[in-house]
Formats: structure tokens, sequence, C-alpha cells
């Protein structure tokens, strides 16, 4: 396994594999990796001959009052599990390498609509951050495939949308959420959470799997569902940003016809913010 920081061995790297007609397949993350992170490895080497992944913690995704700071860097961790799972190259670029111009002036990528609800209504200017960090990565690393989790459903719809809408060559797979024993989705952020709030976690998918019971024993009355689920959060101590049952391919609130739903949450526990959702399919139960 190699590790650059360069952007020109980046590319010289990519372009020695295309030359050789391999298929390149990307993972990006900001790094502390954990279980969700490795799944993710793991499709992208069932897509392509060769495996990136990109290690940065992305300043342009960060609000003011966030964690970019304190975020947990744990580089030679992470190294050290990429290499037990044959990735080929781990991309750690320095901050004045991805972004030569000051912040403030830096081009952007803008995804509007879908990255000014939910998310980020509360996180202004987070998914601009993130798709324009994207673009910047499948522009340099050129990948046949990028993997992103279904953990964090709106990014991966956003970046569905700016791979469409600019023409990108790349596939864009979403991976399940990987979960520890208890249900809670595994994030970086879960290790700000005290003894008693990590406790208090699991009811965040807890809500979303009693709201989809509600949901598939024929309530249809969304906003009497999302209204228990909050209580449900809000009786184990979240401060809920949102609860809501959306349509699956856009997140626009879903209409009678609508079958592909999706319910989300997001709120804070303590110091974290933490997310998850779920799908939930009313073919499937006629
Ligand atoms: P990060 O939070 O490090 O996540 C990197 C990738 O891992 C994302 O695609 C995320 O959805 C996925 N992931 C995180 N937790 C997961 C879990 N429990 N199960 C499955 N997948 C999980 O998301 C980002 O970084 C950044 O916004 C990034 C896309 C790298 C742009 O900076």
């Amino acid at each position: 396994m190699e590790t650059l920081s360069s952007i020109e061995a980046l590319r010289r790297r990519v372009a020695q594999w295309r030359r050789r007609g391999e298929r390149i397949a990307l993972v990006p993350t900001m790094g502390n990796l954990h279980q969700g992170h490795l799944s993710l490895v793991g499709a992208a080497q069932q897509a392509a001959e060769r495996v990136v992944v990109s290690i940065f913690v992305n300043p342009m995704q960060f609000g003011q009052n966030e964690d970019f700071s304190t975020y947990p860097r744990t580089i030679e961790e992470d190294t050290g599990k990429l290499s037990d799972f044959s990735v080929d190259l781990v991309f750690v670029p320095e901050l004045g390498d991805i972004y030569p111009h000051p912040m403030a002036q830096a081009a952007r990528v803008v995804v509007p609509g879908l990255s000014d609800i939910l998310c980020g209504a509360s996180r202004p200017g987070h998914f601009t951050g993130v798709a324009t960090v994207v673009s910047i990565l499948f522009h340099l690393v050129q990948p046949d495939t990028a993997v992103f989790g279904e953990k964090d459903y709106q990014q991966l719809l956003i970046i569905r949308r700016l791979a469409a809408d600019l023409h990108m060559p790349v596939t864009v797979l979403g991976a399940p959420t990987v979960r520890e024993p208890d249900g809670l989705a595994m994030s970086s952020r879960n290790r700000y959470l005290t003894p008693a709030e990590r406790a208090a976690a699991p009811a965040l998918y807890d809500s979303l799997r009693r709201a989809r019971d509600m949901i598939n024993d024929g309530d249809r009355d969304y906003g009497a569902v999302e209204a228990r689920a909050r209580q449900w959060l809000e009786a184990a101590g979240f401060a809920v940003d949102y609860v809501t049952v959306r349509r699956a391919a856009d997140l626009r609130e879903p209409e009678g016809a609508d079958t592909e739903l999706v319910i989300l949450a997001a709120g804070v526990l303590g110091r974290a913010r933490l997310i998850d959702n779920l799908a939930l399919s009313l073919k499937e139960r006629g």
C-alpha cells in the first residue's frame, strides 16, 4: 500500500493504472476510520481493480461553530487499518494543495435545493463544502466508481446529483449503514458521547424503527408518526433537529402514490450531532 500526499504523484499513479486499463474505485473519508468506512472499502474492491481511499478533514464543510479543529485525526491508526485491507493507495493531501486560494475565494460546486433542506438547513454551506471537495477528488483520482455510505443519505443523493448534472464519468455507489450491536450507527462523532449519552444514543435508531413499524402497520398520517418519533427522541435526551418521512428518490414530502420512502432524523446529544435514516418500501408490504 502506498501513501501519497502530493497531487502530482497521485496523478502519475492514476495515469499509469488507466494506461493499463485498470478500473479505479475511490472511497472519500475524513479519517478516524471504523467498520463503516471499511465496509465501503470492501464494496470498492468488488467494483474495481484499484482502490484509493482519501483522508482529508475538509474545512469547507464545517461551520464556524462546528468541530473542524477538534475532529479526530488518527492517521497512523487509519493507514494501519487500510494496509490490512489491501488498499492500493491512501491519498492524504495537504490543505493548501486542495485549496490553493483563500477559502472565501475558492471556486465552489453548489447543488441547490437538495443542499438547503434537512441537515443543510441547520448547517448552511455544509453540502456545498462536501460537493466541492468531492468534485475536486473526482477530478484528481478520476475514479470509475466512488462509494459512499447510506448513513449520510442526503449527502449520497447530493453527490449522485452533482455527478449526473456535471456529466462526471463516475458511478456513485451507496453502501448500507454499519451499526454497533445495539443499533447505533457507527460514526466518528460517537466518541464525543459521555457513557450516559452513549447509553441513550440507540434511541435514534429505535425511534426510526418504531416509526417505520407504525407506517408498515398502516399509519399514513406521517405528521403524527413524526411527532411520536420526536417525543421518543426527546425522552431519551436528544435536542431534535428533525424527524421526517420523505421520498427516497429526492427527499421531497411524500404524496399518496409514493412507495419508496426514507425516515430521516438528526439531533444533538451532549456534544455530538447524530444522524440516521431508515428506508421503507410500501410496495413490499402490498
Ligand atoms: P466521513 O464522515 O469520514 O465518512 C466517509 C464515508 O463513510 C461517507 O460516505 C459516509 O457516509 C461513510 N460512513 C460513515 N459512517 C458509516 C457507517 N456507519 N456505515 C456505512 N458508511 C458510513 O462523509 C464524509 O466523511 C465527508 O463528508 C466526505 C464525503 C469524505 C467529504 O469530505
